[in-house]
C-alpha cells in the first residue's frame, strides 16, 4: 500500500465517523424550532421545558460541583439499553393523573441549556426525573424540598440510605442566627448556641434545578414515538 493510499484511507475512515456522530447531529439539533402542543399546558402553547433564572444558575452550580460523574441525565431509547423498567426513570408508571408517563429522552429536553448534562457514569441513579420522582414519593412539595436538602447536606442523614455513596455538600450551607422564628428551611442538624444550618445561595439554586429535573411534559405529536393506545370500546 502506498503511503498516499494509506493517508486517505486513514482520512477516509475518521472522516466518516466525525461526520456522522458530530457533524450531523450538530446540524439537526442546534436549533429545534417549537413544537406545538395538541392541548395547551397552562399558558403554553409549545414544547419548552423551562430553563432560566434560579433553575439555569443551579445548573452552573450541578456543573460546578461535578455531579455529572455520577449522575447521567438520559433516559436511553429502548435500542441502545432498556431504562423505562427502571422505577421513575423516565416518568411515573402510575401518575396519579395521567396514568403512565414513561417516556425516552429526546434532544428537546436539554433546549435552552448552555450545557446538556448528559452525565459520564451511573454511580448514582439517573436524576432525568428527579423533580417528579422526589415530589411523587413525599406528601407536599415542601416536604420534597427539605428532603433534597438534606440529601445534599449529608445523604447518610436518612436512615435508609445510611450507606451512601453521594458525597455530601456542607459547604453549599452556612449557619447563621436565629432572630425570632426559625427558618422553615433550617435542617435538623446540631448547629451552635443560637444558630441554625439553612441553605446559602448555591444550594438553594441547585434544588430549584434538580426540583425542575422531569420527564413527564406532555408531549408533541411529533416526539410522541410511542403514543398511548386510545382506550377499546366497552
Ligand atoms: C461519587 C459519585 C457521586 C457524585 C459526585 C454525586 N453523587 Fe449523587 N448519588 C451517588 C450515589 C451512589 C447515589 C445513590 C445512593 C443514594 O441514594 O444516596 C446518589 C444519589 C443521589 C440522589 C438521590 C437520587 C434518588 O433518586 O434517590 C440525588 C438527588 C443526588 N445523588 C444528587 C447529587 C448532586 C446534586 C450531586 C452534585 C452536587 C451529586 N449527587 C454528586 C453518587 C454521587
Amino acid at each position: 500500500m502506498s503511503l498516499r493510499n494509506f493517508i486517505l484511507g486513514l482520512a477516509a475512515s475518521f472522516g466518516a465517523a466525525w461526520l456522522a456522530v458530530v457533524v450531523v447531529p450538530f446540524f439537526k439539533m442546534r436549533s429545534l424550532e417549537p413544537l406545538p402542543l395538541a392541548e395547551p399546558v397552562g399558558t403554553s402553547t409549545v414544547f419548552h421545558p423551562k430553563r432560566t433564572g434560579r433553575i439555569a444558575n443551579g445548573a452552573d452550580v450541578y456543573a460546578a460541583n461535578g455531579c455529572a460523574l455520577c449522575h447521567t441525565q438520559v433516559v436511553r431509547p429502548t435500542y441502545a439499553g432498556n431504562d423505562l423498567y427502571r422505577a421513575d426513570w423516565g416518568g411515573l408508571k402510575d401518575d396519579a393523573d395521567r396514568g403512565d408517563t414513561r417516556r425516552e429522552t429526546n434532544a428537546y429536553d436539554f433546549e435552552g441549556e448552555t450545557f446538556a448534562q448528559i452525565g459520564s457514569t451511573r454511580l448514582g441513579p439517573d436524576l432525568s426525573n428527579l423533580g417528579r420522582r422526589v415530589e411523587a414519593a413525599h406528601a407536599s412539595f415542601a416536604e420534597a424540598t427539605r428532603w433534597l436538602y438534606l440529601h445534599l447536606y449529608d445523604p447518610k442523614l436518612d436512615s435508609t440510605r445510611w450507606d451512601s455513596q453521594c458525597p455530601p455538600h456542607r459547604f453549599l450551607f452556612e449557619e447563621r442566627d436565629v432572630r425570632g422564628q426559625p427558618s422553615p428551611d433550617a435542617l435538623p442538624v446540631a448547629a451552635s448556641e443560637g444558630k441554625q444550618v439553612v441553605p446559602a445561595a448555591d444550594a438553594r439554586a441547585l434544588i430549584s434545578y434538580l426540583l425542575s429535573l422531569r420527564k413527564d411534559h406532555p408531549l408533541p405529536a411529533a416526539l410522541d414515538f410511542a403514543p398511548a393506545k386510545p382506550a377499546a370500546a366497552e
